[in-house]
């Protein structure tokens, strides 16, 4: 793993940033959320916000992209209290893993037990359209497989155990009420149930690898949420995750669509809204 004998970071030091939100904030969050690219629109619809940049929490990493709000909110949806992370560290941007993870643990110690991730992905299955919801039923760590796994390095017991079970990683019976909730809500006909398939990123992928996810059995794609579902499943946290579908990836050589994170971003806005509605129904039920 990346000669990283030793873990990035101290159980005190995550303990260090949980004890300081927990003496700056009277909130007590069960559920965490973590805002993908375009989707922290979330955070502005909780009631009796409280936010924290990440550069005034200790020790907490900060944003370096442009645009990316970069602030845990606390604050009420629905009547439960929760904390909602704008703006993500994505592997593509330099930091290591485990800074990628840190937030987790955090949240972890604040007492949260279910995590909610939301992210932006290519549509891999040709029966999927732009704008799709996809509940992930599991994963393929790409990058985990090839050693940059979060849960690398020495193993700290008071988070979890050495050697992790992934393979209930999503849990069954949030899906399932999440489902419901749609189906309420109306937007059934854009659901869909699949794997979702993490590379680092930045580049998009070329044809061959489109081709090669495919044959993997992977569903979407993106750059992101599968180390931070790695380690809340590590500290016992129950996980939804949650993929906006905002394009479809290019598997033909002849085709004149390419991918751009404009269109992306396009597609997010435009989307984003049923899915912040999805997850803030939810919330009033778990
Ligand atoms: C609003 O937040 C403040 C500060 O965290 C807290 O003292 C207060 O009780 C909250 N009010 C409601 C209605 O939740
Ligand atoms: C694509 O999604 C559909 C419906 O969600 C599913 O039945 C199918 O197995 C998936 N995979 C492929 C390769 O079509």
């Amino acid at each position: 793993c990346v000669s990283q004998r030793f873990s990035r970071y101290t159980y005190e030091e995550y303990k260090e940033t949980a004890d300081w939100l927990l003496s700056h904030v009277e909130q007590r969050p069960k559920v965490a959320i973590i805002c993908g690219s375009g989707l922290g629109g979330l955070a502005d619809l909780l009631d009796n916000k409280t936010v924290f940049p990440y550069e005034k929490i200790p020790r907490f990493p900060t944003t370096t992209v442009p645009g990316h709000a970069g602030q845990l909110v606390f604050g009420r949806l629905q009547g439960q209290e929760v904390v909602c992370m704008q703006g993500r560290f994505h592997f593509y941007e330099g930091y290591d893993i485990q800074t990628v993870t840190y937030p987790v643990r955090v949240f972890s110690l604040l007492g949260v037990k279910t995590l909610i991730v939301t992210n932006a992905a290519g549509g891999l299955n040709g029966t999927f359209n732009v704008g799709d919801i996809m509940f992930i039923k599991d994963h393929i760590n790409l990058p985990g497989l090839v050693g940059q796994n979060p849960l690398c390095g020495h193993n700290d017991k008071r988070f979890g155990v050495r050697f992790l079970c992934t393979s209930d990683a999503y849990d069954r019976d949030l899906r399932a009420v999440a489902k419901q909730t749609a189906q309420e809500q109306g937007c059934g006909h854009i659901l869909r149930e699949g794997v979702y398939c993490m590379v680092t990123g930045p580049t998009y992928e070329t044809v061959a690898e489109c081709r090669l996810l495919q044959t993997l059995g992977a569903d979407a794609v993106g750059m992101s949420t599968v180390p931070e579902v790695v380690v809340a499943r590590h500290c016992g946290l129950r996980v939804l995750g949650l993929s906006l579908i905002t394009n479809k990836v290019v598997t033909d050589y002849d085709s004149d669509m390419t991918a751009n994170h404009e269109d992306v971003l396009e597609t997010t806005r435009i989307c984003a809204q049923l899915l912040q509605e999805l997850v803030s129904s939810l919330i009033g039920k778990i």
